[in-house]
């Protein structure tokens, strides 16, 4: 992340694909709460924990409701032009291609724009990924704290300038996978493909 980067928003139909692609790996390496990096050899302790959300439904629901099944967490925005609906449609063919994926998976797709993503807006946008997909909304406070769970950055593109109603947000592009006790096990970077997001939940979940 750098301050050229955040004031390229002349071109805002691709600030969701810069930071992507230039946060990517180094993502993990990601303090949101202090804005300073650090060296993490093992993100293990560093990535998920307790949280509450709003499910698409319109429920609360917190980690808890996750608990029992391998879970992949994806954050972004339904708003988002290119980089999220890409992402979920790729982690949606690795799922639909393996069989009882149901049983054994959660997807989570975490919004990091509560004030346009409302649960209802939420439950349309999931209805086009694989079918055990949850949306996940809740209170500005709500995504804050799960986006720092998840060292997630996210940032309104464009700040004061930007339109009060088509915004984009900038934000990283990681999914996380926890396993059946919450515990991270590993991330895909953006642009890992589905056959090997797929082959390596198969791995996971048959050893
Ligand atoms: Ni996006």
């Amino acid at each position: 992340m750098n301050a050229a980067m955040k004031k390229s928003t002349a071109i805002l139909a691709i600030s969701c694909l810069l930071l992507a692609t230039g946060i990517g790996a180094s993502a993990l390496l990601f303090a949101p709460d202090t804005s300073k990096t650090s060296v993490v050899s093992s993100g293990t302790a560093l990535v998920g924990g307790p949280f509450e959300a709003t499910n698409q439904d319109g429920k609360r629901v917190s980690e808890q409701d996750f608990l029992g099944k391998h879970t992949l967490f994806y954050f972004g925005f339904t708003f988002c032009p290119d980089i999220c609906p890409a992402e979920l449609q790729v982690i949606s063919a690795a799922l639909n291609d393996i069989a009882g994926a149901e049983d054994k998976f959660n997807l989570a797709f975490v919004t990091i724009d509560p004030a346009r993503d409302t649960p209802d807006i939420m439950k349309q946008y999931v209805a086009h990924f694989w079918p055990g997909t949850i949306g996940l909304t809740g209170s500005a406070e709500d995504i804050r704290k799960i986006a720092a769970a998840y060292r997630v950055y996210y940032t309104k593109a464009g700040g004061e300038n930007a339109d009060k109603d088509s915004y984009l947000m900038d934000h990283s592009s990681i999914t996380y996978l926890m396993g059946p006790d919450g515990k991270f096990i590993r991330h895909f970077p953006f642009g890992t493909s589905a056959d090997d997001i797929k082959k390596a939940l198969v791995d996971i979940t048959s050893g």
